[in-house]
């Protein structure tokens, strides 16, 4: 059957929290000032998730609104790909839990771990799925509750990270379809992975009191080698992107970056000569959201009527592992 389908997105939605952590409130809790945060990153504020929500909850309310958006119901999914790195906890998979909560058929769920390349990395994957032939339609949701995984005393870290979900509906349509997804290509360096790490909690150093003392539980990063690889990587899986395809950066309607930091993101659109305005920014309301701040970068593309249908968008991430990719699509 491969060939005779490809991948459209029905539709899309996002969700973030209603607490806001702005650079202001950063200042009375570490030695840091907004100015320095903006000019550094681009970032103002940030969602943080409330204590009775966890990855699954955020991801529910984005993929209710992309269920509602592709005119389906929760029956009709085929299946989950729930990329996250901060999921409600490591057995069930928040994929479960989010089937659980939506009322699916008992269809194929699973988590994808990528980090913030985790979207990327799970719209490929539907893809693949959706060109055999036997899935109709896959939610992929990118959801993180990245706060609770934060040093508050680390100014180096906690200046970068917010919380969000956001969920597309990858559906089955003909072969002819233009508005497709065009290519994916993935990546990884695992010998790069100690330039950032949530090092404590899995089966190498599980949770002590020890462990707990020596703040293990939060992430730690290298930011200014994270930069580099951030601009290296993503240049080339966007150049991988456009030359599979056959086409120019002039002819890409926009691009939608990983949301780290703006001055990134720059950098990238600089070395295709792409104009800023055509880069689809969110880094200064959301902050790094991992998995979910390319779905999330894309609706508020979308509300805001950037974006249209049959737009020609090129994704591209990077993350910890370290992961990277692109994704091209007409809209
Ligand atoms: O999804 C992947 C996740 N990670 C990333 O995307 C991070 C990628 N890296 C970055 O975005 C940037 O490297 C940072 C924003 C983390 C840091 O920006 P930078 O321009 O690379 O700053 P730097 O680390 O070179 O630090 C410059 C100065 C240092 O002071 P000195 O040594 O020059 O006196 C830092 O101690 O800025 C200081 N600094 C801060 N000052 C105020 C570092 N963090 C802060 C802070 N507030 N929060």
């Amino acid at each position: 059957m491969t060939g005779y389908f490809r991948s459209r997105i029905s539709g899309t939605g996002s969700y973030l929290p209603e607490k806001v952590l702005t650079n202001h409130d950063l200042e009375k809790m570490v030695d840091t000032n907004h100015d320095w945060i903006v000019e550094r990153t681009g970032i103002v504020r940030r969602h943080i998730a409330a204590d009775d929500e966890a990855a699954s909850d955020l991801g529910f309310k984005a993929a209710q609104r992309a269920l509602t958006a592709a005119g389906l119901t929760a029956k009709d999914l085929d299946g989950i790909i729930f990329c996250t790195v901060t999921g409600d906890q490591s057995m069930p998979s928040s994929a479960c839990c989010l089937q659980a909560k939506l009322g699916c058929r008992s269809i194929m769920a699973f988590d994808l771990s990528a980090a913030c390349s985790g979207f990327v990395y799970g719209l490929s994957v539907a893809d693949h799925f959706i060109r055999l032939g036997g899935f109709k339609h896959i939610l992929v949701v990118g959801s993180e509750v990245i706060h609770r995984f934060v040093n508050y005393e680390d100014r180096e870290t906690c200046i970068l990270f917010g919380d969000a979900a956001g969920a597309w509906i990858v559906s089955q349509t003909a072969a002819d379809d233009k508005n497709v997804i065009m290519s994916s290509h993935l990546h990884s360096e695992g010998s790069l992975g100690d330039l950032f790490v949530l090092g404590a909690g899995g089966s190498r150093i599980p949770l002590s009191p020890e462990v707990l003392d020596k703040k293990g539980q939060f992430v730690k990063m290298k930011g200014r080698e994270i930069y580099k690889n951030a601009v290296r990587t993503m240049t080339s899986c966007c150049h991988q992107a456009l030359d599979a395809n056959h086409v120019q950066a002039k002819d890409v309607d926009w691009l939608i970056p990983h949301q780290a930091n703006l001055r990134i993101m720059e950098a990238v659109a600089d070395h295709f000569d792409f104009p800023k305005e055509k880069v689809i920014v969110a880094v200064h309301e959301t902050g790094n959201t991992s998995a979910a701040s390319i779905p999330t970068a894309f609706q508020i593309g979308l509300e805001t009527g950037k974006i249209k249908r049959g737009d020609l968008i090129l994704l591209t991430a990077f993350g910890a592992g370290l992961t990277a990719g692109s994704v091209l699509m007409r809209y």
